[in-house]
């Protein structure tokens, strides 16, 4: 009867797909890319891949069995999924918090990222940047549309504005129709059109041999090779390790919180080793196949391998937003290739958007008995106040300051935690008897010992390392400005009110549950 009230997944594919589109993000195709070329390049697979094996599969499976056990007892997120693991345990609930604070603050800057995807769409079929030719006039195209500057491209902010409203509002849409009918429903169109472009413009980039016939080692190969050639010097380096851990929870949306609701909504005999492993791997082919050869190689072609050093570092914005788009332009048929590339972002912004904001529906639903478009309703109104610093002030520090605490540091202390809990509290032996229930594969017998003793070694290492290296300058804003040190301040405390609301909220729902009898 229990399950019945919850909303859940029409197809074993469907969920799949709905966990790839939650991973296949932005992440992949800007920020994996600026990584790797950043940090060694070829260098840099050697500790992305220790982290997959190591930290993201593990999580992975982890984070499903934990959705689906908790999902049994009607929960879909951390407070009500942990409490499910270790009942005994008073405070445990509001540990679980951080898995509905961390997709929240992501949520909040992520849409408006999401929203000069969108933009740029138009942008490109329309023409409006297709003759821009060089760098700093495609940057203030750029500064123009976020409203740092008016110049003649933008005279106002209300066409990002506008974009970001769009945007808002299709999130708000899907996720109104539910599971089911909205986010699996998406996930099923969106997650092969994107595909059908990245080829698209793979091929393409595939093609590109040696455009300039006076520089013939400007060709793609040796783009190719600048990306990929390793560089081991840069794995004696802490801070390589750390990028690439930190990689791997972002692009697999580990840690997060959102995989523990998606999960929820399975039966008790579905799947999840197999669905798990699937999705996973969806993400990589679209991360270092995709991601990997588009936006760099293509850049190393028509930039040099001089230009290319600078460019590589330039960020993940202007790689996306300035150096993709001026590439494209020197190609025929720029305005289709240029749709091609930022409708692809858009879709993978989205399918990885709207599952950053089902965690705070799920909770308001699940722990408050409040119907589904009650609870987006009221997610809608919080999260659209919540997204406005983010939006007024980007020049402020205020997107990288979120990026910070919910996109990095809350997602490799929850990962900790659900690990611990996993491997610890709910112990071993019972947690491999329950990632098998419906398993149509069963895990390789050594990631016992990895999960139990390796993968929160791991972690507690990368939070280790955090602390001594960052933490005191982070704390102290070392590297912030004066002028922008009111803004992050105010950011911090306005997420440390969010936590706090969150907690009370908690302990609102429980204290309700208890009046009820219905404490599980
Ligand atoms: N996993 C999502 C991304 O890579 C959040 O963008």
């Amino acid at each position: 009867m229990a399950q019945k009230k919850r909303d859940s997944w029409g197809s074993r594919l469907g969920i799949i797909m709905a966990v790839a589109g939650s991973a296949i993000g932005l992440g992949n195709f800007l920020r994996f890319p600026a990584k790797a070329a950043a940090n060694g390049g070829g260098a840099f697979m050697i500790p992305y891949f220790i982290s997959l094996f190591l930290l993201g599969i593990p999580l992975m499976w982890i984070e499903w069995t934990l959705g689906r056990y908790g999902g049994g007892f009607e929960h879909g997120t951390a407070p009500g999924i942990f409490h499910s693991v270790w009942q005994k345990n008073r405070f445990i609930k509001y540990f679980g918090v951080i898995g509905i604070f961390g997709p929240l603050v992501i949520f909040i800057y992520y849409t408006y990222i999401e929203s000069w995807t969108l933009a740029y769409s138009f942008f490109a079929i329309a023409g409006k940047y297709g003759k821009i030719a060089d760098q700093q006039t495609m940057q203030s195209f750029l500064s123009g549309f976020q409203g740092l500057e008016k110049n003649q491209f933008f005279s106002s902010f209300a066409p990002a504005y506008f974009f970001f409203l769009v945007t808002f509002i299709l999130n708000t849409w899907v996720i109104y129709y539910g599971i089911k009918g909205g986010i699996e429903r998406l996930c099923k169109w969106a997650m092969p059109l994107l595909f059908v472009f990245g080829l698209v413009l793979l091929i393409r980039v595939l093609t590109l041999g040696a455009p300039d016939t006076n520089r013939p080692d400007w060709n793609i190969a040796n783009g190719f090779g600048f990306l990929w050639n390793p560089d081991f010097s840069a794995l004696k380096s802490a801070k390589v390790w750390l990028e690439a851990a930190g990689q791997i929870f972002f692009t697999l949306s580990v840690g997060i919180g959102v995989i523990l609701t998606y999960a929820s909504y399975l039966s008790k005999g579905d799947d999840v080793v197999l669905s798990g492993l699937t999705a996973a791997s969806t993400n990589e082919v679209a991360e270092v196949i995709l991601g990997g050869s588009i936006v760099i190689p293509a850049a190393f072609v028509f930039f040099g391998p001089v230009d290319i050093q600078s460019i590589a570092r330039s960020g993940v914005f202007n790689l996306g937003f300035v150096t993709t788009p001026l590439v494209l332009n020197k190609l025929p048929l720029a305005p289709i290739l240029g749709f091609c590339w930022f409708f692809l972002l858009f879709l993978a912004g989205i399918t990885s958007s709207v599952s950053l904001a089902q965690p705070a529906v799920a909770f308001l639903e699940d722990e408050f008995e409040i119907n589904r478009k009650k609870a987006v309703s009221i997610f809608a109104v919080i999260s659209f106040v919540l997204c406005q610093p983010a939006v007024f002030f980007l020049s402020r520090g205020v997107v990288d300051e979120l990026d910070f605490w919910g996109g990095t540091f809350f997602l490799v202390l929850f990962a900790t935690i659900e690990t611990i809990l996993f491997a610890w509290v709910f112990g071993m032996e019972k947690a491999w008897d329950e990632i098998h229930k419906g398993a149509d594969m069963r895990v390789p017998k050594f990631y016992k010992f990895i999960i139990k003793y390796i993968t929160p070694l791991f972690l507690f290492f990368i939070l280790g390392m955090w602390l001594w290296q960052e933490w005191l300058p982070i704390i102290f804003m070392k590297n912030v400005s004066a002028a922008n040190q009111p803004f992050i301040l105010g950011t911090r405390i306005g997420l440390f009110a969010i936590l706090l609301l969150l907690a009370v909220l908690v302990k609102i729902a429980w204290g309700r549950r208890k009046k009820a009898g219905q404490a599980k």
